[in-house]
Formats: structure tokens, C-alpha cells, sequence
């Protein structure tokens, strides 16, 4: 047995000292972009992200709806691996054929779907309309589409079946998924359509609906390949690795990341080791979790793309109650830093660093980037918004979205926690978190208070604030001072209501 001497420390135990701000250092010239997998030190890495976030390998958050809205703003989401091989290759798959214009196909029915369930789904998912297929899935032969304006629930009754009022495929105007985004828009505007189906092999692969006309915008940061396709990641285990990755490679998935709250592992090390013999060099396999050098080394001599920090800090984690292991967030960053450092001195490679779970504020990300970390994997983040797979609901007046740890019994996601089968015991938990609105909005204020950060430090980019930035830990007493009471100002009081 051996006691390290320090204490575990978290993130919000340490503040930033402003350093010089020069005139070239202004929002214009601050780069937020990030490498994501290994390289020689000097030279390029394979995959960049012009905004340093990437989304938590989760049901409740990696769906892909948020895929591409996060690459749009030039982050990268991991598809969660709590499902099917099929699925999640078919999820990556609808990540990379993700045109400008074009949205996935979020909800199906089957033809003999009530009226009610469809109306409650609608409005659960603040969708539209849904598509009609013969099994009800959304890989299932296409016969027809159901809008809100299809129906009415006091007219029709709430056991009418969708199929009944649905308009049939025979009647609707279709693409091919050839279609480009201009002539979808054309024959919309042309046939008067509100939705044109874009259909290949009797399934529908996407929608142009006429409401985004207006909103379709031009994404200059977004994360794509070398095809100009969005790019997207993907979660893999250590257990039916050798099915998975080739199904996530073959769906086009740009970077994989193995999926565990403890990574330190043989298991980990052989999966990679598969991985390189698979694919060489054309296979990028993130790997973790770990909280110290040591374990950071064992993967990065195994090979890993890049390396994931933190053990029981999330959100929904109870990994420390449960188990008794973990380390706070930036004592493990720290130390971990300093073994990715001496890896790139020793070896020349470097290998990037992702701080996951427990970033409870942008500047507790401006501390963990300023630490050294590459990059950061959120879950509560990313969950709040619009974006995210998970419900929104309203408690006491209160909007918020379901959020819940793949430790859960909800996620039953065995493969992560090591267990055999169902779960024993859970490590993370299932609730609510506040709702918050539109990814690109969020982001956009993220990337512009780490940027502000960055000014005030006097950094330009991230290489540069890693190797500039002065941290010093506070004191009881300064968290104290920053947590003094004052009374909020409210409008109706402040009009004397
Ligand atoms: P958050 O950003 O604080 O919500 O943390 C998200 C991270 O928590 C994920 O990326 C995982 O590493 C971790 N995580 C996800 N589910 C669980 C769980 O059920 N228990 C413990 N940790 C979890």
C-alpha cells in the first residue's frame, strides 16, 4: 500500500492569472482549434477541431442529430456504443451522408400507429411531422409521410391510425439521394411542398423540409473530411471490439474511442492492438479513462489516438461512492500532463489529451485547457439543448431534459463498467438537468468566454496558453468570498411590482 502525498484537487480549486495582453491578441486571432490524435510533435495531426469540445460517449447525449449540429460548430461527437453494431454503424453512417440542408429522419411510425401515441411523439420530440414505414423503424420500406397539419385529434379520434391520414408515397413528390440541395429547393418551391423525401432503396434517407430555407446557413468552422463530409467519432468496448470496429470503419466513422470509466487495462491494450493490426495507419482509437501518468503511458504505448482523463467527476457519476476509486479532476490532469510531455520529449509523438466529466462551467474548461488538456468531453453540457436524443419536460413551471449516466440502471451499459451481463450495482444516476437552449447558441458563447480567457492570458492559441499559463489554487476563504450573498436583481421587484 502506498498514500500519495498531495490532496486531490478538482478543477474549481485553481483561478487563472491574467498575463500580458498584447495588441495581436484579439478575438480575430485567438485559435481555439485543437489536435485530436497522435502526430509527430511539429508536424499536423490527421484530425484537428477548430472548437476544442467533443460530446460525451452517451444515449442521453451523442445521438445523431447533435453529431452534426456539434461538427457544424466545429466540434466532434462520439456516437454512444450502448446499442446494437447495426445501429451505431447506421447512426455514423447518417452522420457522413448529412448534406447542408438535408435532416435525418428523427421519427417513424407504422401505418397502424394511433393517432394519440403519433401526437405524443410529435410533441415529446417537437418534431413536425414522422414518417410512416412498414415496420415503424427508421430502416423499414417508406409508405408515406403524417404532419401535425395531417391530422386532428377531435376530428379523427385518437385511435384513427396514422396510415389513414397519412399522405401515401404514391402521391408524394420524392428525390433521389443524388439530389443536390439546390434543386431539392427547387422542386420544393416549384410543386408547392412543404417536405421532399429524399429516397434511396424504397427507404428515406433524409428531408428538405421548406421551413429551413430561411435558416440554411454556412458553417465555416465545421469539422469535416477530406471530402468535405462532417466528420463524427465513435464509442467502441474492449468486448465485441473485433465486429464493432470494422462496422464503425466501414460506416465511415473518422475516430473511435474506447468506451470505460477505468481504462488501465490488458483488455484496452489488446483492442488497440487489433485496431493497429486491422487498419494500420488509417485507424484513430481514443483510449481511457485514467487518472494518472502511469496509466497514460500503458495506453500510449499501446498505441492509443489519444488519451481520456477523469474518473468519477461527471455530472450523473457515483463511480467514487460506489467503488472508492477516482481522483479530482485536475490533480489527475496535472499528472497526466506531465507523462504526455515526456512521452513527446522521449518519443517525439505527441499524443493529445481529453478532459472528461465534471466540467461544470466554461471556465472550469478554460482551467483544464490552460492545464493542458487538448480538448474536453461533455455529457451534462451537451444534454441540455435541443440538439440532445434525450426528452424535454416541464417540472414546476421549469423546463428541463432528461439526463442519465451510462452506469445507470436506465443505460444498463455493462461494457463500460466491466460487469458481466446485467448490472450489479449502478454508477451513475438518472434525473433531469436544466434545459438549455440551441447548440450553436451555447457553443458560440462557450467559444467566445475561453477565447476572452485566452485574451486576458495572453494566448493565441493553445499550445501557446499550455505552455504560458500561470494557475494558482484558492483558498477556503477565497471561495468563500466568491460565493457572497447578494440579492438578485428580479424585473418585477426592481418596477416596484
Ligand atoms: P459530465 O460532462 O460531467 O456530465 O460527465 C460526462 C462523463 O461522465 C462521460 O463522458 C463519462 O466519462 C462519465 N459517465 C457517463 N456516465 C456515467 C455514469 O453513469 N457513471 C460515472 N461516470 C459516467
Amino acid at each position: 500500500m502506498k498514500i500519495l502525498p498531495e490532496i486531490s484537487r478538482t478543477l474549481s480549486e485553481y483561478l487563472l492569472i491574467p498575463g500580458l495582453t498584447t495588441e495581436d491578441c484579439t478575438p480575430d486571432t485567438v485559435d481555439l482549434g485543437a489536435p485530436m490524435v497522435r502526430h509527430r510533435v511539429g508536424e499536423d495531426p490527421a484530425v484537428r477541431v477548430a472548437t476544442p469540445l467533443v460530446s460525451a460517449i452517451m444515449q442521453a447525449v451523442s445521438s445523431p442529430a447533435l453529431a452534426v449540429a456539434l461538427a457544424q460548430a466545429g466540434g466532434l461527437s462520439f456516437i454512444h456504443q450502448n446499442q446494437r453494431i447495426e445501429e451505431q454503424a447506421a447512426d455514423v453512417l447518417a452522420v457522413k451522408r448529412h448534406k447542408a440542408g438535408f435532416r435525418t429522419v428523427d421519427v417513424t411510425v407504422a401505418a397502424q400507429t394511433p393517432l394519440g401515441e403519433l401526437a405524443r411523439l410529435l410533441a415529446d420530440t417537437e418534431h413536425g411531422l414522422a414518417v410512416v414505414t412498414e415496420n415503424g423503424e427508421a430502416d423499414g420500406a417508406f409508405l408515406g409521410i403524417i404532419s401535425r397539419d395531417d391530422f386532428h385529434l377531435e376530428r379523427h379520434g385518437a385511435l384513427e391510425t396514422a396510415g389513414n391520414r397519412m399522405r401515401g408515397r404514391e402521391g408524394l413528390m420524392t428525390a433521389p439521394a443524388s439530389v443536390s440541395l439546390s434543386d431539392a429547393n427547387e422542386l420544393i418551391w416549384r410543386h408547392h411542398l412543404d417536405v421532399l423525401p429524399v429516397v434511396e432503396g424504397g427507404r428515406v434517407v433524409s428531408l428538405v423540409l421548406k421551413s429551413d430555407y430561411q435558416a440554411h446557413k454556412t458553417y465555416h468552422r465545421a469539422s469535416v473530411d477530406g471530402e468535405k463530409r462532417l466528420r463524427v467519432g465513435a464509442g467502441i468496448n474492449s468486448r465485441d471490439y473485433k465486429d464493432r470496429i470494422p462496422a464503425l470503419m466501414e460506416a465511415g466513422a473518422d475516430v473511435l474511442c474506447l468506451d470505460s470509466s477505468d481504462g488501465y487495462s490488458v483488455y484496452q491494450a489488446k483492442t488497440l492492438e487489433f485496431a493497429r493490426d486491422a487498419y494500420g495507419e488509417d485507424v484513430f482509437v481514443g483510449a481511457g479513462n485514467v487518472v494518472d501518468g502511469r496509466a497514460f503511458r500503458y495506453l500510449a504505448e499501446a498505441g492509443a489516438a489519444f488519451v481520456k482523463v477523469g474518473i468519477g467527476g461527471g455530472a450523473i457519476c457515483t463511480t467514487r461512492e460506489q467503488k472508492g476509486i477516482g481522483r479530482g479532476q485536475a490533480s489527475a490532469l496535472l499528472d497526466v500532463v506531465q507523462a504526455r510531455d515526456a512521452y513527446a520529449r522521449e518519443t517525439g509523438v505527441y499524443v493529445p489529451l481529453c478532459c472528461d466529466g465534471g466540467l461544470l462551467s466554461d471556465a472550469h474548461m478554460a482551467v483544464a485547457l490552460a492545464m493542458g488538456a487538448d480538448f474536453v468531453m461533455l455529457g451534462r453540457y451537451f444534454a441540455r439543448l435541443d440538439e440532445s436524443p434525450s426528452r424535454k419536460l416541464q417540472i414546476d413551471g421549469q423546463w428541463y431534459k432528461e439526463y442519465w449516466g451510462e452506469g445507470s440502471r436506465r443505460a444498463q451499459n455493462a461494457a463500460r463498467y466491466g460487469q458481466r451481463g446485467r448490472m450489479a450495482f449502478e454508477e451513475g444516476v438518472d434525473g433531469y438537468v436544466p434545459y438549455a437552449g440551441s447548440l450553436y447558441d451555447t457553443v458560440e458563447r462557450t467559444r467566445a468566454k475561453l477565447t476572452s480567457t485566452m485574451i486576458s492570458c495572453g494566448s493565441t492559441n493553445l499550445r501557446d496558453f499550455h505552455r504560458d499559463a500561470v494557475l494558482v489554487p484558492v483558498s477556503a476563504e477565497s471561495f468563500k468570498q466568491t460565493g457572497a450573498e447578494v440579492q438578485l436583481r428580479r424585473p418585477a421587484i426592481d418596477a416596484g411590482e
